[in-house]
């Protein structure tokens, strides 16, 4: 029987499929391994199952001789040296599309969250505040329909949340490096365009050396002072320190965020601010979700050690190499 690591506490459903196929360590917690730990477990395994948080770096990967497939259970990949698995002969897969409508689901409710102010409003009734109702002054918020929402990476989480515009007869424009011939719900426009019409800035893309920072100071600055930046793809596209020195000064209107630099130890300078909402990197958690992501890497892994061609492996070219 083939070996193989689960990282992380994950359904039983999911833990019994793979008992009936492979030898499992389990590491059945919500910890994740220490680095030494983790490399200390993969040394015998043929495969594992690993979370965004785990790291898989070329110093792991030459210590895990055997390891022929790294099954990451979320669709970004940032947490594993790809290059590296691929000169190791190691198969790496993610999963994508079972994520894309409940992520979707997620950007809108930061984003509504931020435009009405639902949880700094929450916070000051708990807090015995409501003393007087006001017809102005505290609570006015932005508008969400008939806004323009910009969207920062049109990919199939960008579409799905574009989609969900239209009932709230939003403009939406988008920008990638290339504009997207099937996109049906938004129009293309240059990066400095989407930052000054936006009303609602949706970041989208994957985090890489290419994309770090993608949004400092000089393109906030370019925001309107009405706007809300939302994102829910991943810390380090945004630069915090940027960031919370635009809302401390008003410079945007607020943001929601549900990924940060170095999470989960954030920036504490956004724990002052009343005009952020923030959680802690949840956009795909919903049960049902979660458990379609980890069947979906599951598959990938039996697949992978079963001699198939798993069904979302990013390095097709270990294929070849094999
Ligand atoms: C979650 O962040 C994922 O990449 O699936
Ligand atoms: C990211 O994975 C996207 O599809 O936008």
């Amino acid at each position: 029987m083939k070996k193989i690591l689960v990282s992380r506490h994950l359904f039983p459903e999911v833990i019994e499929r793979l008992h009936a196929l492979f030898e499992v360590d389990y590491h059945d917690a919500n910890d994740a391994l220490a680095p030494p730990d983790l490399a200390a477990r993969l040394a015998d395994k043929d495969g594992m199952m690993l979370m965004l948080t785990d790291k898989l770096d070329a110093q792991i990967i030459a210590v895990a001789p055997k390891l022929e497939v790294a099954s990451n259970v979320a669709v970004g990949y940032n947490n594993i040296d790809v290059p590296a698995c691929t000169a190791a002969s190691i198969m790496v897969t993610n999963t994508p599309g079972v994520l894309n409508e409940t992520t979707a689901d997620m950007v809108w409710a930061l984003l509504m969250a931020s435009a009405r102010r639902v949880v700094a409003a929450d916070k000051w009734v708990r807090d015995g505040q409501w003393q007087s109702w006001q017809f102005m002054d505290r609570w006015l918020g932005q508008d969400v329909h008939g806004a323009t929402l910009g969207i920062l990476g049109m990919g199939r989480i960008g579409q799905a949340i574009a989609k969900r515009a239209q009932g709230f007869d939003m403009r939406v424009i988008y920008h990638n490096r290339t504009p997207q011939s099937d996109v049906k719900d938004a129009t293309w426009v240059q990066k400095n365009i989407l930052f000054a019409e936006a009303d609602f800035l949706v970041v989208m893309v994957p985090y890489s050396p290419a994309t770090h920072h993608l949004i400092g100071a000089a393109e906030l600055a370019q925001m309107k002072p009405t706007a809300h930046l939302i994102n829910v793809a991943r810390g380090g596209v945004v630069d915090d320190a940027a960031l919370i020195a635009a809302l401390k000064n008003r410079q945007i209107g607020g943001a929601g965020l549900d990924v940060f630099e170095g999470e989960p130890a954030l920036n504490p300078a956004f724990f002052d601010l009343d005009n952020v909402t923030l959680t802690p990197h949840i956009g795909s958690s919903t049960r049902a979700t979660r458990m379609a992501m980890a069947m979906c890497a599951a598959d990938n892994l039996i697949a992978a050690l079963s001699g198939q061609t798993p069904p979302n492996l990013l390095n097709p070219e270990v294929m070849s190499s094999a």
